[in-house]
């Protein structure tokens, strides 16, 4: 059983900024991906839910979304595959008839000291973590551009959150495959705000750092390791909750974030700010 901190998470009401838009988030079966669509759902959005293995899981988010007044609806897509991708926001168009947020949030992990890493774990993690936050982001731009402005809906035409990493800027021996897409969504989705700015579609970013998510909680073992390996690391002294990452998320969905465009957030704690230097270094 691993062992996790205590949650030290401040409440905080999710108000109802979202009403009446449609949401997609990709690998929402689980950890960040699942708070985002309930956040989103508590917000007042209607949440396409997209999983690829985690089907039981999915439907508890499912379940949730329709707890907080709002509609789900369940795809099981892989995210790296164009025509599965291309499916899923037909389903989409079908179900919703519109889409005003997307957040490409899908990621793995699939580490190995990089001169032994094969071309499976290179290409499967780049396929998922990079190429799939494209064929999203492709997808809903084009349909944000069909769709235009409705102000009683939102001032921008549509809304996209790249889920990221704070390895998109802190390098990460062991795991070159997930550093290199996390750094490759920072600069993509940069292009893509460029590009689309004046057609008032807005792509920014969430980087979060060390989340209790299933992906992580594996690592602490206990707290003694917690102390010694993550905290050290984490100049706020606290492992972030999904919630942190939903709130930011709400928050960059929203008109209130309406001049904000091309931006990353670091949901981390703090760890981007060289932790190593405290006290003087
Ligand atoms: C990874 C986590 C890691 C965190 C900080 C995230 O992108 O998914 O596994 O703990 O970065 O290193």
């Amino acid at each position: 059983m691993p062992w996790t901190p205590p949650k030290e998470l401040p409440p905080a009401d999710i108000q109802q900024v979202l009403q009446g838009q449609k949401a997609l988030v990709t690998g929402a079966s689980k950890g960040l991906g699942a708070a985002v669509a309930v956040g989103l759902a508590q917000a007042g959005a209607d949440v396409l839910i997209n999983y690829y293995s985690d089907e039981a899981g999915a439907r508890e988010v499912a379940a949730e979304v329709e707890r907080a007044g709002s509609k789900a609806v369940l795809f099981k897509a892989d995210v790296a595959k164009e025509d599965q991708v291309q499916d899923m926001f037909e389903t989409l168009d079908d179900k919703f008839g519109r889409i005003d947020i997307c957040v490409p949030n899908s990621g793995i992990q699939l580490n190995a000291p990089s001169h032994e890493m094969t071309m499976k774990q290179w290409e499967r993690v780049i396929g998922i973590n990079l190429t799939g936050q494209f064929l999203c982001c492709r997808e809903s731009i084009k349909r944000f551009l069909g769709q235009g402005i409705n102000k009683d809906i939102s001032y921008s035409a549509g809304k996209i959150i790249c889920m990221s990493s704070v390895h998109d800027i802190i390098p990460w021996e062991g795991h070159v495959n997930y550093a290199a897409a996390k750094g490759g969504i920072m600069l993509m989705l940069k292009s893509l705000a460029q590009e689309y700015a004046h057609n008032k579609i807005r792509v920014n970013g969430l980087s979060p750092g060390a989340i209790r998510t299933p992906m992580n909680v594996e690592k602490l073992t206990s707290p003694e390791a917690f102390e010694d390996q993550l905290l050290r690391l984490i100049p706020y002294k606290r492992i972030g909750e999904p919630e942190d990452v939903a709130r930011a998320a709400v928050w960059l969905a929203s008109d209130a974030s309406d001049y904000v465009n091309g931006s990353t957030i670091y949901v981390d704690g703090g760890m981007c700010l060289y932790p190593g230097f405290i006290g003087g270094g």
